[in-house]
């Protein structure tokens, strides 16, 4: 198994897809790397593919606020996306480009080796617990994997778009900290 440096020095080069050519920065991750609980999103946006940063635009300033809502931090976690590179004008996520980019994640995991992984969006939800997941019914629920509990919230974006998917997220994070509490996957 290559170690995190490796692994990141391969993902800056990866000419895997077409989103290499019109991406400015690969979005590997970031936080702690012996954290025990993992947020994947869905691809970087146009701050993320600016910055290299997950999570860093008007969607990432929110999902920071639940986090610290609920007694947790993005230092506290680890945050990678399904997609290393910007899908142009933010489309949905290819699946030959899903395909392309999951091996990268799938190395991310085996090295963070995560206790509870929190799918963030209905596209991560569907390429990892279930490609039939229907977010807005069954985000909050939970299956546990290989000794990994795994669950899906709403992603932050649809918050923006709609008020009234706050209240229901806030309490999915709150279950979601309560759980890795009670587990001691967070102090
Ligand atoms: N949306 C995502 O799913 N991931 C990011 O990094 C930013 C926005």
């Amino acid at each position: 198994m290559r170690d995190w440096e490796t692994l990141r020095e391969a993902c800056l080069a990866c000419t895997a897809c077409e989103l290499c050519r019109s991406r400015t920065n690969v979005v590997f991750g970031t936080g702690d790397r012996n954290a025990k609980l993992m947020f994947i999103g869905e691809a970087p946006g146009e701050q993320e593919d600016l910055s290299g940063i997950p999570f860093v635009g008007a969607a990432g300033k929110l999902l920071d606020d639940l986090l610290v809502s609920v007694g947790l931090s993005r230092e506290r976690v680890y945050i990678a996306n399904i997609l290393k590179c910007r899908p142009p004008h933010n489309r949905d996520p290819l699946p030959a480009e899903q395909d392309a980019c999951l091996p990268f994640l799938r190395e991310q995991t085996a090295l963070l080796a995560p206790r509870m992984i929190v799918c963030v969006g209905r596209i991560a939800a569907c390429k990892l617990i279930d490609p039939n997941f229907k977010i807005m019914r069954q985000h909050g629920e939970w299956i546990e994997r290989k000794n990994v509990l795994m669950t899906a919230v709403l992603h932050p974006s649809a918050l923006l778009r709609a008020q009234q998917n706050r209240p229901p997220t806030y309490l999915d994070f709150v279950e979601i900290a309560r759980r890795a509490r009670e587990e001691k996957i967070i102090d």
